[in-house]
């Protein structure tokens, strides 16, 4: 809790610039890196700053340095950002919370995702319309990123009408019509009015997640049969053919279509169907609606639950033939934020059969190009290296929470170098549902602990059963 009357005021600060400040004073544990400061000038005018990098030795001074982010008006309400002064001598305290908030005055409607991790009297906001860039999310195993991935999804639902589809390969996601407590709030009212559809393989219609193969570019069926156009060139002719060749007949007429047909490569083409299974796939449309269409429609928000199929190609089939169709109507420039959990699943550098190779370019293109469509890309992962460095690059937004890997630390160093590195250093420390947010989502990088959920969580991590002692 902040208390006025024991803010100590023995630490000074100078700033030649305006800009950037050093300062130093005896250890004092709030000036750690992220935490904000005021600076009090000459003349009663006040500036905030950020603290970026400290040093102490035990028993000895502390020394720091920090970013000044601009003028706090006299009512300490608003922040003027695009003024700051520089100063010889100045004392400099913790920032009062009401200080704090001024760095979203104006900024519209915000997204409340918990609090500050420095201190539970400052609510921790993100700005929703900064959701037009992508983001990159990550944090090692069980740190807490598909539960702030929730918080963050249930907070735009709640201030934006941006649509958004969700792939979700843990099932993470598949309760999200549902609210977690019985108490019935506002925004639970409102989440639970939105339009959110949960598509899954086993689902009966209208709710299975399926695709339909002619929709789907030719590049992408010769991925889904692992055809090349030059080794497999008589086949992938065939294939190029085909529609012509078997007519519109059901799924299951394809191969005795192509085997009557006679040809080598008709039957070559039957054969690969065969042995492939693919036409017992679960994934396809046959009669029933396709995903595309259904996301067509634009619902606030789609889930896509990629875990229940049983080949591991279906998955990637689903996010090809999404993928694709997004990219081949990306001129309708119709907003839409592609949530992609575990996205290395999608965009690793390191696997390489036609149908990863395909849905990667595919993402790598939508990274670099669909901005300006409006196609917005939320990526998760657990390392930095596990999803193709040409998709990170592309990332202005970054939320990290815990990771102790300090090469992991250091590449996300190098590709976000807008974040303070004793900032990022400190994810080390993170512990479950503590996260860094830096970028254009937040008016500077914060240190967060994250709020509850409203909705459930589909896939809470399951716990060993403990077996009960016997009364005595
Ligand atoms: N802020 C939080 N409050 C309460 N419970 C949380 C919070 N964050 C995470 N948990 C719980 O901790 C467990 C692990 O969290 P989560 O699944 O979000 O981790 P993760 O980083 O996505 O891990 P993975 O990379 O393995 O998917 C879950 O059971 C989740 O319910
Ligand atoms: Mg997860």
């Amino acid at each position: 809790m902040y208390d006025p009357e024991l803010v100590p005021r023995d630490t000074t600060a100078v700033s030649l610039d305006g800009r950037y400040f050093h300062f130093t004073g005896p250890l004092r544990s709030f000036f750690e890196p992220g935490g904000f400061v005021t600076v009090r000038l000459e003349g009663g005018m006040r500036e905030l700053g950020q603290v970026e990098d400290v040093t102490f030795s035990m028993g000895g001074d502390m020394h720091g340095t920090g970013r000044i982010l601009g003028l706090i008006s006299e009512d300490t309400r608003t922040l003027d950002s695009r003024r700051s002064l520089p100063f010889i001598s100045a004392q400099i305290q913790p920032a009062e919370p009401v200080e704090i908030n001024s760095l979203y005055s104006g900024s519209g409607d915000l997204l409340d995702i918990g609090t500050s991790l420095s201190s539970t009297d400052v609510p921790a906001h993100l700005l929703p319309h900064r959701f037009n860039r992508h983001t990159f999310w990550c944090g090692q195993s069980g740190s807490g990123k598909t539960y702030a991935l929730g918080v963050v999804l249930e907070q735009l639902l709640l201030h934006t009408s941006l649509p958004m589809v969700i792939f979700d390969p843990n099932g993470d996601f598949t309760r999200l019509r549902e609210a977690k407590e019985t108490r019935e709030t506002d925004a639970i009212r409102s989440l639970l009015s939105r339009n959110i559809r949960i598509l899954r393989p086993a689902s009966p219609d209208p709710d299975s997640l399926r695709v339909r193969f002619v929709d789907l570019p030719l590049r992408a069926k010769a991925a889904v049969m692992h055809l090349d156009p030059v080794t497999d060139r008589d086949e992938y002719n065939e294939l190029i053919h085909l529609q012509e060749v078997v007519g519109s007949v059901t799924g299951e007429e394809v191969v005795p279509t192509l085997r009557q047909r006679g040809t080598a490569a008709a039957l070559a083409l039957a054969s690969r169907i065969e042995n492939l299974g693919l036409v017992d796939w679960a994934v396809w449309a046959r009669e029933f609606e396709a995903v595309t269409d259904i996301l067509d429609t634009r619902p606030d928000a789609t889930v896509l639950d990629l875990g229940g199929f049983d080949t591991p190609d279906e998955p990637l089939v689903v996010a090809m033939a999404v993928l694709d169709d997004l990219w081949a109507r990306r001129e309708r420039r119709r907003p839409l934020l592609i949530v992609i959990d575990e996205a290395h699943n999608l965009g690793s550098p390191d696997q390489h059969s036609p149908l990863h190779d395909a849905v990667r370019e595919r993402l790598i293109q939508i990274a670099a190009e669909g901005r300006k469509f409006g196609l917005w890309l939320l990526l998760s992962t657990q390392r930095p290296s596990r999803i193709d460095p040409s998709i990170i690059s592309q990332c202005d937004n970054l939320a990290l929470m815990k990771m102790t890997s300090p090469v992991d630390l250091d590449e996300l160093g190098t590709i976000f170098g807008f974040v303070p590195g004793n900032m990022l250093t400190r994810a080390s420390q993170f512990r479950q549902g503590e996260a860094l947010f830096a970028g254009g989502f937040t008016a500077t990088p914060t240190m967060v602990k994250m709020g509850e959920r409203l909705l459930e969580e589909g896939g809470a991590d399951v716990r060993v059963p403990v077996r009960l002692r016997p009364q005595p």
